[in-house]
């Protein structure tokens, strides 16, 4: 067996990776890519991969979330702002909620390769190469504009750079601060569940207002006023990731630079193939996507080549079967992990696998169907006495009409008002607090069984 670099994955077969046509272009940016400084720490990716530990055990809980595929046109402070506001009111619903610490994981500063079904596509009667996220081609529908294009892996990594340093602003600099608890809420002004969290933030208030007059929040200031928000993106474009990735000094290991975590598609997992080999050198936790054509035979090869050493918090396991479909994988699934004595955190994608084409012509996916894949996730973790972990949604803070239902029902008709995705549907902010809602009383209710349980 070959050692371990960055670049064996070189050698190993690769699927939805774009073909350069100018081999000398393409070598010009990795050269320039892989001076420029990474992005993120070892030492922050391995405080992540510590409390994902911790959430495999059921004590914290994994949300991880953001757009499908992020896109240079939609690049906005106000675009990163309200997605990070969504994702803070959503982990102060679970938090509160369910009582349990939340690892908050965008999928950001970072999520902008995308595999496709097809390596082309028709629009308007024209066949053209599929669109593969902005850091690849243009969605625009022409042959030039389809055509792969190194120079926007330079984009996207200054487009990156910009977000992260604005995320870790927001995180450390106030914005994040639990007594502006109540400014998250701007937005959401109407509704059953707006209500429902002015009520929780309310009764937060009041605690924070209690704790200052017992003299109890000076010593939790920190926690108080900072969050611990991290990125996490799919290792698609391996150039990019190979041109990212450092040796960290202090431990000796290899890090891929683009992110705290990142994940292996359903579609790019080959046990033998060129992803999975990336992946497995480098020491950030790692996401593995499974959907329902995932064998028992598979997970363990990359089981045991993506986390050889059984470490706690290095492997997430994300589930995207469809509603509908969780009973008949995850529990054979859960059997191969318990077989193998793997430590994994299990995690619910209750988007990938319930995408439909609408009657109006729209990718969509139905809010019910997205609820429903939830509660049978957290069914089965139930029956199993395994630990449902953590979620991941496509989501935006944007007010964006793409995925059908929730409490203002999006309808079919109104698809077409605000549909803005580069690539998958996500969910709006309003669907986004609803599933949070959702999710903390499938939580707490699961921590009260596991509490009886044990006594
Ligand atoms: C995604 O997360 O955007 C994605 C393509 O997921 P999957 O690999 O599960 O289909
Ligand atoms: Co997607």
């Amino acid at each position: 067996m070959t050692e371990w670099h960055k670049s064996t994955w070189r050698n190993l077969p690769r699927v939805q990776m774009p073909d350069y046509p100018d081999a000398s272009a393409l070598n010009a940016v990795e050269a320039q890519l892989s001076k420029y400084p990474p992005l993120v720490f070892a030492g922050e990716a391995r405080k992540l991969k510590k409390a994902l530990g911790a959430a495999s055990r059921g004590e914290a809980f994994l949300l991880q979330g953001g757009d499908c595929a992020e896109a240079f046109d939609q690049f906005s402070a106000n675009a990163i702002r309200d997605t990070f506001k969504v994702m803070l009111q959503m982990a102060m619903v679970l938090t509160y909620g369910a009582k349990v610490p939340v690892v908050k994981v965008g999928r950001m500063a970072g999520q902008f390769a995308k595999p496709r079904s097809a390596p082309t596509e028709m629009v308007d009667g024209v066949e053209l190469p599929s669109y593969r996220g902005d850091i690849i081609n243009d969605l625009a529908a022409t042959r030039e504009a389809r055509a792969p294009d190194p120079q926007r892996m330079l984009q996207a990594y200054l487009q990156a750079a910009a977000t992260l340093n604005l995320l870790r602003a927001f995180s450390t600099g106030g914005y994040a601060d639990v007594h502006q608890v109540h400014s998250w809420t701007l937005g959401f002004t109407e509704g059953e569940k707006a209500g429902r969290f002015r009520d929780m933030a309310n009764r937060i208030s009041d605690t924070l207002d209690f704790m200052k007059a017992a003299g109890l929040d000076s010593a939790a200031r920190h926690e108080l006023q900072t969050v611990d928000f991290y990125t996490s993106h799919e290792a698609l474009l391996l150039e990019y990731e190979e041109a990212l990735c450092r040796l960290d000094s202090t431990s000796g290991k290899w890090l891929a630079g683009s992110g705290h975590m990142v994940w292996i598609g359903d579609r790019t997992r080959q046990p033998d193939g060129a992803h999975v080999e990336f992946c497995a050198g480098v020491q950030n936790p790692i996401g593995l996507k499974c959907g329902p054509s995932m064998t028992a035979d598979d997970l363990k090869v990359l089981m045991a080549k993506l986390n050889p050493q059984n470490e706690e918090g290095r492997l997430t396991l994300i589930a995207r079967f469809g509603a509908g479909k969780v009973g008949e994988h995850l529990p054979r699934l859960i059997k191969t992990v318990r077989e193998e004595g793997a430590k994994v955190l299990w995690v619910c994608d209750p988007m990938h696998g319930n995408t439909i084409k609408s009657a109006s012509g729209y990718k969509t996916r139905p809010f019910d169907s997205v609820l429903r894949e939830v509660r049978e996730f957290f069914g089965v973790h139930k029956a199993e006495g395994t630990v449902a972990g953590g979620v991941h949604f496509e989501m935006t803070g944007q007010d964006v009409t793409e995925c059908i239902g929730g409490v203002h029902a999006v309808t079919d008709e109104n698809l077409q008002d605000r549909y803005h995705t580069a690539c998958d549907p996500r969910l709006n902010a309003s669907q986004s607090l609803e599933l949070a809602f959702l999710v903390a009383e499938e939580l707490s209710q699961a921590r009260a069984d596991r509490q009886a349980a044990a006594s």
